[in-house]
């Protein structure tokens, strides 16, 4: 399985604080069956990284930790990138680290915007998109703003891939509803931990693949954490 979605980059962010607290992420993650896994620091926000130049060289020395540690796992990375003013740029400059060598895919964390951040997300997804990217739009199925069906279906029209976060498939929260609604509409693209330590949001996929399974089967739940994450990391289209 692939997980695109992590903080186990030390040091960088809200997530793993030091080189220990990454191994043991990644030795989870093996254990668990995920053979790739994609630092995702955020991006300013108070939390985040203040220059995306950093990332290379600390995956790159994580990647190397993790080989002489012997965990079978391949650690790639990008950027969780809040929807900032300047988000275009960012792209279009390469600051926007994307999943992919062609840079067509970028991970967008969603605003917690108010009544109109429908809106004002689709109006991001569209410019991205016409400047070549295709945004992944990081849990989705925190924004209470988007209980309108309708403002999803448009987003998906204009490209938008939602990533559901793993620990809320089967949540009894709003969440957990919005995730569940998606998912049996075919609307999700794949499930991510978010993991932030081997104790918050931990970096398992076995579980939501196990739930996707018996409740949408084997293909649906094999497409959403092994073969659609796979494709966006070679940059091929996800249908
Ligand atoms: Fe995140």
């Amino acid at each position: 399985m692939i997980d695109l979605h992590t903080h186990v980059l030390p040091g960088l962010d809200d997530g793993s604080p030091d080189l220990e607290s990454s191994l043991a992420i990644c030795r989870a993650a093996a254990a668990d069956g995920i053979t790739d896994m994609v630092a995702t620091p955020h991006y300013r926000n108070g939390v985040g990284v203040r220059d995306t130049a950093v990332i290379p060289a600390a995956a790159a020395a994580l990647r190397e930790a993790i080989a002489a540690a012997g965990i079978p796992l391949t650690l790639h990375h990008a950027v969780e990138m809040p929807l900032l003013e300047d988000y275009l740029d960012l792209y279009r400059g390469g600051a926007w680290l994307a999943y992919d060598a062609a840079r067509r895919y970028v991970l967008l964390e969603c605003p917690p915007f108010p009544a109109n951040g429908a809106l004002i997300l689709s109006r991001a997804v569209d410019a991205l998109a016409r400047s070549g990217a295709t945004a992944v739009l990081a849990h989705p199925e925190r924004l209470p703003f988007l209980d309108r069906l309708d403002d999803v279906l448009r987003l998906r029209d204009q490209g938008a891939l939602l990533q559901v976060t793993a620990g809320a498939l089967e949540s009894h929260s709003s969440s957990g509803h919005r995730a569940r609604e998606w998912l049996s509409r075919g609307l999700v693209a794949c499930v991510a931990t978010d993991t932030h330590g081997v104790d918050r949001r931990p970096p398992l996929l076995s579980p939501a693949r196990a739930f996707l399974a018996s409740r949408y089967g084997p293909r649906l739940a094999e497409a959403l954490t092994e073969t659609n994450p796979r494709k966006i990391l070679a940059g091929e289209s996800v249908g």
